[in-house]
């Protein structure tokens, strides 16, 4: 089987590409991002040399690259590219309409085009807006998104719809709560609080620190969208969520218990505009139908993730100083063909 990931060099998307060509030993990758300040192929390091994996530098919007991508065959696109952080997109949306919408537009046009097998687009359980104190969303929760990135989100959605109803495209859609471990880049609020801890750097939570987030380790979504790939039901959406609700103020106090630093570290800083109170992901749909369940306790997750963090400073300081965007030329420009000799 021969997969198109897009955004693979991103946190979900390389833990992806890691995961498939560990379980899958016959299945080939091509892996294409814009390499866009969250793009790192560091994330990716040990793979250059793998001949199932080719990495090509490219953005999803530029449809001349993605129809020559398909135009080789391929059996299933897994669309992960995206602008994917809520406070980027509050600054200036631009970029998320852009790669969100017109080029999730893009790819779905090219696997119309191409004859493309499964299309997964990976969503997010942003798309449904705040909760309160109770209740969770389910796959037929209207959609109510709150922020930029929510809204780009959901307008691909949409389209990824139209296209099912339309032309027949076997799309499917998933949508997970918020992931955490390796990889991810610390502009996120657990990566950030870890990193900052580690370098005793203030810890800064928005408002009142009593947000709700649904927290799942990034392995137990990747294997969900395994499940997905393989066994989902075209059309259909799927929830995706490890039942693990949790304030981001107890997040912070956990990390620093763990680290063995204070509290004092804790710096309640000014609240997101309009910042989702709480969300929640009834994920029964996916368990019931796919047979999958996540795996990972937040607890072992949450510790595996710091120690991760620790044990790799240079993978920190290379995302700090900027150097990871340079790893493309150091490592991968001479061992990876170019867009012009596919
Ligand atoms: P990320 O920001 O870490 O990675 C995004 C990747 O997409 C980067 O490698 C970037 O270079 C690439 N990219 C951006 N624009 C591109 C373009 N125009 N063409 C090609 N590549 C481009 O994001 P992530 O956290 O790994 O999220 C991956 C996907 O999962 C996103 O679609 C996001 O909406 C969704 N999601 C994320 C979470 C979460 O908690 N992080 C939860 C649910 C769903
Ligand atoms: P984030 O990781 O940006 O994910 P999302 O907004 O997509 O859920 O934020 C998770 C929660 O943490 C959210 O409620 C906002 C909050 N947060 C902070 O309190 N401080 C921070 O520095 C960041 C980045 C987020």
């Amino acid at each position: 089987m021969r997969l198109l990931v897009t955004g693979g060099a991103g946190f979900i998307g390389s833990n992806f590409v890691r995961l498939m060509l560990e379980s899958h030993p016959g299945y080939e990758i091509i892996n294409l991002d814009r390499l866009t300040y969250a793009g790192n192929l560091e994330n990716l390091a040990g793979l250059e040399n793998e001949s199932r994996h080719q990495f090509i530098h490219g953005d999803i919007c530029a449809v001349e690259i993605v129809h020559r991508i398909l135009g080789r065959g391929v059996d299933a696109i897994i669309n992960f590219a995206a602008e994917s952080h809520v406070d980027r997109s509050i600054l200036d949306a631009q970029d998320f309409v852009r790669t969100n919408v017109l080029g999730t537009l893009t790819l779905l046009d090219g696997a119309r085009r191409n004859k493309t097998g499964r299309f997964i687009q990976v969503s997010t359980d942003e798309v449904y807006g705040s909760l309160g104190p109770s209740g969770s969303f389910t796959e037929s929760s209207p959609l109510a998104p709150n922020s930029p990135y929510a809204a780009s989100k959901a307008s691909a959605d949409l389209l990824v719809r139209s296209y099912h109803r339309t032309y027949g495209l076997p799309a499917i859609i998933t949508r997970c709560s918020n992931n955490y471990g390796p990889y991810q880049f610390p502009e996120k609020l657990i990566p950030l609080l870890v990193t900052n801890a580690l370098s005793g750097l203030p810890l800064p939570i928005y408002g009142d620190g009593l947000h709700v987030r649904d927290w799942i380790h990034v392995r137990d979504h990747c294997n969900a969208i395994d499940r997905v790939l393989h066994h989902g039901t075209p059309a259909e959406i799927y929830n995706i969520g490890a039942r693990q609700e949790m304030p981001n103020l107890e997040i912070a106090k956990r990390i620093l218990r763990a680290l063995g630093k204070g509290e004092d570290l804790i710096a309640f800083v000014k609240d997101r505009p309009g910042h989702d109170r709480r969300y929640s992901i009834d994920p029964s749909k996916t368990e019931r139908d796919l047979g999958w369940r996540p795996s990972i306790p937040f607890e072992q997750g949450l510790q595996a993730t710091i120690d991760w963090y620790r044990q790799n400073p240079a993978w920190v300081e290379h995302v700090r100083s900027g150097e990871y965007v340079t790893y493309y030329e150091r490592m991968y420009r001479q061992r990876h063909r170019t867009l012009s000799e596919l």
